[in-house]
């Protein structure tokens, strides 16, 4: 019998639906599953408002998470697998599954394997590579990570994303727009890389660090992205700063800088994509060999087919 936990926290529901297909076929009589739904203390409403949509910002990119209520899970309990299911905030991990990481509770992954499953509009790279920091610092032997990006072209999500965010509205837009959020058949989909774990069982007893979901594709990086996340975090950190300076989340004072962020981030996003194709056209064999190490560093564990 194999011990597999899950964690997860999920707000429209997205990464709940990833992660049950994800398990489909783990819930046999060799395997206990066991399921975890993160609790913040802090409460994150959805549909947000805008305003409690930004002020989320700064303690997403500081690092700065909620406590979180005790999991069911005991103190002591061993598993031999932990799925940790998540989504992407402001290029982090979302606060409560920062908040899981960095809570007493994280000893559960010490020694563990752990596969991830992260699930966002596009932009995953930066939490991708903050995750595995985390679940080194608390001793998890990250084995592979799965990606699952929202449906239809990237520029058609600026739209779609955050009308789902603000609304809850995930129909198709104006009918011309498709629908927001991750498409069904990829859902469906993610039920082979469970499949590969549950005919593999014999695996998670090994002590190595090889991946299991190897030539399943779990990993589609799209070079295009990894400038403007690059200049996406080095915008965002001195901004995060400055509005932590002037209070808390929820706090009055810091209204003021966190409705200056939102303003100029509607002007940054375009401004941002057009420096980073510049960048890429002007310097592309400086930054060749750079960006291919990097896209290399994104694929890990699992790697790509
Ligand atoms: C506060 C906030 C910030 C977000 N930032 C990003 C981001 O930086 N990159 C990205 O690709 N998606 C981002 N998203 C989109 C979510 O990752 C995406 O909607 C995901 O599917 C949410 O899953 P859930 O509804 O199951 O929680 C953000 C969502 C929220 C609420």
């Amino acid at each position: 019998m194999k011990r597999v936990l899950v964690v997860y926290y999920s707000q429209s529901g997205d990464v709940t639906r990833a992660v049950e297909s994800f398990t489909k076929f783990l819930q046999t009589a060799e395997i206990e599953l066991t399921w975890e739904c993160i609790k913040p203390k802090d409460n994150y409403p959805f549909p947000w408002s805008l305003y409690k949509f930004f002020d989320v910002f700064p303690e997403c990119v500081n690092g700065e998470p909620p406590e979180i209520y005790p999991p069911k899970f005991g103190n002591d309990e061993k598993f031999d697998l932990i799925i940790l299911a998540y989504q992407v905030w402001f290029l982090a991990p979302s606060l409560p599954i920062q908040g899981f990481l960095k809570s007493k509770y994280a000893k559960v992954l010490e020694n563990t394997k752990v596969i991830t499953l992260v699930v966002c509009r596009n932009m995953w790279h930066s939490a991708s590579e903050t995750m595995k920091k985390m679940i080194a610092e608390v001793g998890g032997i990250h084995i592979d990570n799965v990606v699952l990006t929202h449906q239809g072209p990237p520029l058609a999500t600026f739209i779609t994303t955050p009308r789902l965010l603000l609304t809850g509205k995930k129909n198709r837009f104006l009918g011309v727009l498709p629908a927001a959020g991750v498409r069904d058949e990829d859902i469906y989909a993610l039920s082979r890389f469970g499949k590969q774990i549950a005919n593999n069982l014999a695996a998670l007893s090994d002590s190595s660090r090889q991946p299991m979901l190897q030539g399943l594709g779990a990993v589609e990086v799209n070079q295009r992205y990894v400038i403007p996340e690059f200049i996406g975090r080095l915008v965002y950190r001195p901004w995060a700063k400055i509005a932590r300076f002037f209070g808390k989340q929820g706090s009055w004072s810091r209204i003021p800088i966190v409705c200056i962020f939102a303003v100029q981030l509607i002007f940054a996003i375009p401004i941002v994509l057009i420096v980073s194709t510049v960048v890429q056209l002007l310097f592309a064999p400086l930054i060749h060999k750079k960006i291919a190490s990097y896209v290399e560093l994104l694929k890990s564990p699992s790697g790509v087919d």
